[in-house]
Parts: C-alpha cells; structure tokens; sequence
C-alpha cells in the first residue's frame, strides 16, 4: 500500500503540472478527490489492515489528501492569476493614441479686451459700474449738456422708444450723471463703466448699430488735466506696450470743457509710418476732458469745489487695433473660424 500511495502523490503531481485551465483543474479535483476516486478507494482497502497498519497509512493517505488539496488550491490561484494578467494584458491602454478631440469654449475678443481694460483700472483704484441700456433722455443727453435742440445731438441719431423721453443709449456717459447723483455725500468718484451703446448707423467695416464703450469718471477736489493726462498714460502702455506715448489734440465734447481727442503713437510700426496708423504715427484711441461745470451742476455738485476727468473709449475700436480685426461686423456674426483663429492666436487650444 506504501508504493501505492507514493505512486498516486507523483501521478497527482504530474497530472497538477500538465493543468492549462481551470476547468482542467475542476475535473481533476473531482478525479482524485471525489467519492469514486483513487485516494477514496485506498481508504476503503484499510479495512483489512491491522489497526497498527490502519494508523500508519491513515496518516498518509490524510495527508495525501491535504497536500492534493493544497496543490490544487495553489494551481488554481496561479492560473487565476495568469488569466488576470493576460485580460490586464489585452485591455491595456495605448496612452500615446492621440485622443478625441473636443472644443473648448473661448472669451470672445470683445469680452477679452473688456476684462483687460477694466482689470487696468482697478488696479488703480477704480470700481466698475454699470448703466441700463435702455436709457432716458435726460441721462444721455440734458444732463450731459446737450439741451434739446443741441446740435451735437446729431452726431449721435438714436433709436428712440418712447415719445422722445426714452431710447437705446447712444453712449456710456450718462452713467456719469447716475454715479454722481447716487453720491449723496460728495466723496470722491474714480469709475469706469463699460456696456453697449446704440446708434441709427448704417453697419458697414467700420460702423456697427450697437458696439461697446468704456466710460471713465473721475470727480475730486484737486483733479486736473495732470491727472487725466497720467492716468491716459499709465493705461496706453498697460494696453499697447510700454514704449507708447500719448498726443492730446483739442475736440469738443458737450460734456467736458476743455475737450480733446486722444492719440496712441503707433505701436505697429512705432512713429515711423504704416497702413494702421495711416502714415502718421498715431492712431485715435478715445475721447476725454475735464468734466464741464454744467455736468457738475446738472448732478448736484458745485464746480467751484470739485473738478474732475471723463472719458470714452470705443471697445471696439482697442479690439480692432490690437488684434488686428479689419471689419468691426465680425465681432457680432459669430463666425466660429474667426472666433477660432482669433482664440488660436491667444495660445489657446
Ligand atoms: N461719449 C463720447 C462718444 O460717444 C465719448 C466720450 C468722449 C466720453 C469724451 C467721455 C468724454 O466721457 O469725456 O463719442
């Protein structure tokens, strides 16, 4: 009986190595295991044997038994484990396939230009305030020195809602005259007022029915022309570059006496004469003055006290100029491949 069961223990071993799947392994469990197999029918021979016998090859065939359970038990968990290894294997992912493609939305350039300016001037102190679009003639107009019948309201053909005591506002200033009212204790004003305007223009490259303006308000006791003049500056060199320079040339604004227009040297070709800046060096930016004493009147504050700055910078037009946009419709027909092209050229995806 001894050579049997050292017999079974090699042919088990032998049959365990040859194992490739679990299935295999389940069969020749139940082969050697089961109630009809070969260690069951050693157990059944013992019982002719003498009980000394009986204790001796009881022990071996028990631990036959434990040791061909073990074996399989460790068979199984290594070809569990190699079929583990194997899915792992074949469901790897390839990190170097380039992956899908998908858009990522953008600011539109007149949202990119609108942040950059007012980030500007809250960094120097500004709050940001805004107006309703729909406006009364007394706020965009009377109360910035423009009485009906004024000439200079012609310049600026409205779309007018109500009667004529309503319209679309054709300008950012009358925010001027709401600020300053609202300040019912007279301190200082340092704002900016950035939304849509509208006009009976007809749209062309260079004319829209409705564009954006910047408002820009400052009201003190000791402000003057000084201050607007460094203020002006310390903005065109944020935005165009720190080599510019500023030219003021006198204008009229109803609204601030004494007027001017302003101009930013040239920051395509620097002063020397190009297609942006038409051959002269400098290129229109906006509109400002010193706020007129009427407008300080208009609004409750006494212009023997105060002073102050305003001006007017066409969103549009900063847009245009910086990013070298050529029709200013194109910033409302949102056209994906100029939004595109334009978000490509900010280092965008
Ligand atoms: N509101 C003016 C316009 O639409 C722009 C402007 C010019 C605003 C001078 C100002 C200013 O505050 O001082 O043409």
């Amino acid at each position: 009986m001894k050579e049997q069961v050292r017999n079974l223990k090699q042919e088990i071993l032998e049959k365990v190595k040859a194992i490739k799947t679990i299935k295999e392994l389940g069969e020749l469990k139940v082969e050697y295991l089961g109630k009809k197999g070969p260690i069951h029918a050693l157990t059944n021979q013992m019982k002719d044997l003498s009980i000394e016998e009986k204790k001796e090859f009881g022990k071996e065939i028990n631990l036959l038994k434990t040791e061909t359970t073990l074996l399989l038990e460790e068979m199984k968990e290594r070809l569990e484990e190699e079929a583990l290894n194997q899915k792992l294997e074949q469901e790897k992912i390839d990190t170097s396939l380039p992956g899908t493609e998908f858009f990522v939305g953008c600011d539109h350039p007149l949202e990119r230009i609108r942040t950059e300016i007012e980030e500007i001037f809250i960094s120097m102190g500004y709050d940001v305030v805004e107006g309703p679009e729909v406006e009364s003639d007394l706020y965009n107009f009377e109360k910035l020195n423009l009485p009906k019948g004024h000439p200079a309201r012609d310049a600026q053909d409205s779309f007018y809602i109500e009667d004529d005591a309503y319209l679309l506002r054709t300008q950012t200033s009358p925010v001027q005259a709401r600020t300053m009212e609202a300040n019912q204790e007279k301190g200082p004003i340092r704002i900016i007022c950035p939304g849509k305007t509208y006009r009976r223009d007809s749209d062309d490259a260079t004319h829209s029915h409705q564009f954006s303006q910047i408002e820009g308000l400052v009201i003190g006791k000791d402000i003057s022309l000084a201050d607007l003049k460094g203020t002006l500056e310390v903005f065109a060199r944020k935005m165009f570059g720190e080599e510019r320079s500023l030219r003021f040339r006198p204008s009229f604004f109803p609204f601030t006496e004494p007027s001017f227009e302003v101009d930013v040297s040239c920051f395509k070709c620097g002063g020397k004469g190009c297609s942006i800046c038409k051959d002269t060096g400098w290129i229109e930016i906006l509109g400002s003055g010193a706020v007129h004493p009427n407008v300080l009147k208009n609004s409750g504050y006494d212009p023997e006290v105060y002073t102050g700055f305003a001006f007017g910078i066409g969103q549009e037009r900063v847009a245009m100029l910086k990013y070298g946009i050529t029709d200013i419709r194109s910033f409302y027909t949102n056209d994906m491949r100029m939004l595109n092209d334009f978000n490509r050229m900010e280092g965008g995806e």
